[in-house]
């Protein structure tokens, strides 16, 4: 796995290189995609607003012919998809609904169910997708997860503390975000998934998050233990984009 680390001096940088990144992924992966799918996973936050938007430009969307990828979620909040906190809302409102995938390679995370059967209907979703039959070992592997880094660590919804860190099989799991947050309900992708996929490339903005980030970047076993998104490895390529400023 190589690992990249690459800073900027703002979020429109950074979001012209994730786009660059994908582009390439594309060149590179595409072709050789099972069935020429491209699969997508996407997460929520406010860092990737600016990238969701670069890729609903008609020029941009064209040129990576993002109407025939797949799209999926890193993680979900509990909440219908019409919701303002949906992470699925949020592609759809800024580049989904410009480039109209067919319905059938949207792969939303149905967060108006009870958390479980949410993580069901999505792993059934991720199964069908990636031909899994139960009785072989497989994982799900995903061409590119765009990913967060939060202030406490987290990544996805892989929270400090959670169960759902301990997930060895499973490729989905429900999980708590903390109190503080407005939708504490979560359902997210699993480390087996997430590090089997091709490619991750974290989206990082903000001044809050350079202690941790430092920490995380120096490979400690302490940032190990501490924060979630230092155990995320690709099986590829990890790359950590990075803005001090969320502008
Ligand atoms: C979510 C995310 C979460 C997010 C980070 C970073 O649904 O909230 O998937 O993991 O990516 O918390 O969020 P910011 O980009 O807002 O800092």
């Amino acid at each position: 796995m190589r690992q990249e680390v690459k800073h900027f001096s703002d979020l429109d940088a950074l979001s012209q290189a994730a786009l660059e990144i994908l582009a390439d992924a594309l060149n590179e992966q595409g072709q050789t995609a099972q069935n020429h799918t491209f699969a997508l996973a996407l997460s929520g936050g406010s860092t990737p607003k600016t990238l969701f938007k670069l890729m609903g430009l008609p020029q941009n969307s064209s040129r990576l012919e993002l109407r025939d990828l797949h799209y999926f979620w890193a993680d979900e909040r509990c909440v219908g998809p019409t919701e303002p906190q949906s992470n699925y809302k949020l592609a759809i409102d800024l580049f989904l609904n410009k480039v109209l995938p067919p319905p059938g390679n949207l792969h939303r995370i149905p967060g108006e169910l009870p958390p479980k059967e949410a993580a069901h209907a999505y792993r059934n979703d991720l199964r069908g997708f990636f031909h899994h039959n139960a009785s072989q070992d497989t994982v799900a592997d995903l061409n590119v997860i765009l990913l967060g880094l939060g202030g406490d660590g987290n990544t996805a919804s892989l929270f400090p503390g959670s169960p759902a860190l301990d997930e060895t099989k499973a490729w989905v799991d429900v999980a708590t975000a903390p109190a503080s947050s407005p939708v504490p309900g979560r359902v997210t992708l699993t480390y087996p998934v997430i590090n089997n996929a091709h490619t991750v490339v974290f989206l990082v903005s903000g001044m809050d998050k350079k202690p941790v980030l430092e920490e995380i970047l120096a490979g400690t076993p302490e940032a190990w233990k501490k924060y979630p998104a230092a155990r995320v490895k690709a099986r590829e390529r990890l790359f950590w984009l990075i803005s001090d400023s969320t502008a």
